[in-house]
């Protein structure tokens, strides 16, 4: 495996294709309605963060699994298109590949997701220790077996490279061997919410309940917040970050879209605080357009939002 000095980032997660259908409103429980044109767009939250750290200057290896079928071997050639190492992305036989039916809502751009694991419930670990030795930075998120990701973070803790975890789709009993693993934690209002079992409603809300979750393990909260921005969180600062408005077209991979950018800018070297903008950047131009993946930026057109910016 080539050996870049920095801007490694090992990406355990799930690759999934988006069903994505536009609609006026949500369905009542037992009610038909007319849905737009359904999309097959590439998603999943690993995968998503994997193609932002690859657009946004990491180099990027994934552990994951498809189903040995047609939307697998698209999901994987897509990602490789990316220039993403898939040596160890498995195509596994007799299951599906990972499947998100996404219910897009048409005038506000917002999203409910269905998500069948397929194939990303049967992801392992690598065993080998040279893919954690090569990355600078491990991202994960909650698709895959939890087993799988306390294992790879031990495993890269072993290794001294920064843990990243996106607590998505949050889970509120997660093992405290788990956290004690992790340098940081990404979780938005709603996870952290489910995380702690405190309202994150407001600001002093957000700080509170980071600090709670704080004590299980974890050095470094960013609470990622939507249109207001993003908090980070340690046990003794908190730091608010807002980020410019957009009409939103569709949040899908908004939050995927800050995970991957700021594992590729603390890969290279940066701190959080200098990587913050960036992701919040990457994240909210994720919202101008329509899909997962398709919507991740490159590194010019976030420098280019960043720059439209008012400074303030
Ligand atoms: O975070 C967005 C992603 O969640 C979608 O791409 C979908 O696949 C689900 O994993």
């Amino acid at each position: 495996m080539p050996k870049h000095t920095h801007g490694n980032v090992l990406v355990v997660g799930s690759i999934n294709m988006d069903v994505v259908t536009p609609i006026d409103q949500l369905p009542l429980p037992g009610e038909t309605i007319m849905a737009g044109d359904v999309q097959l767009i590439a998603g999943g939250k690993g995968a998503n963060a994997a193609v932002a750290a690859a657009r946004l200057g990491g180099h990027v290896h994934m552990i994951g699994a498809v189903g040995d079928d047609a939307f697998g071997n698209t999901l994987k050639a897509n990602l490789q298109n990316e220039g993403i190492n898939c040596d160890r992305v498995a195509v596994i036989k007799d299951i599906s590949s990972g499947t998100a039916v996404i219910l897009l809502d048409k005038q506000s751009g917002q999203n409910s997701i269905m998500v069948s694991a397929g194939a990303n419930a049967k992801v392992t670990e690598a065993k080998d220790e040279s893919v954690y030795t090569w990355a600078n930075v491990l991202m994960m998120q909650l698709e895959t077996p939890v087993c799988v990701n306390v294992e790879s973070a031990k495993r890269a803790k072993q290794a001294g490279i920064t843990v990243i975890l996106d607590p998505a789709p949050a889970i509120s009993d997660l093992p405290d061997e788990l956290f004690a693993c992790c340098d940081i934690l990404l979780p938005n209002e709603t996870e952290l919410a489910t995380l702690t079992g405190m309202d994150t409603d407001s600001i002093p809300q957000v700080v509170a309940a980071s600090k709670a979750l704080l004590k299980r393990g974890s050095k470094h909260i960013i609470v990622t917040l939507g249109q207001r921005g993003a908090i980070w969180v340690t046990q003794d600062h908190n730091q608010h970050f807002t980020t410019m408005p957009v009409t939103p077209i569709d949040t899908t991979a908004a939050g995927d879209s800050f995970a991957g950018a700021l594992a590729a800018n603390l890969a290279r070297g940066q701190s959080i605080p200098e990587s913050i903008p960036f992701a919040l950047a990457a994240g909210t131009l994720a919202c101008t357009k329509l899909g997962a993946q398709p919507s991740i930026p490159t590194t010019d057109a976030v420098f280019a939002f960043i720059n439209t910016s008012p400074q303030t």
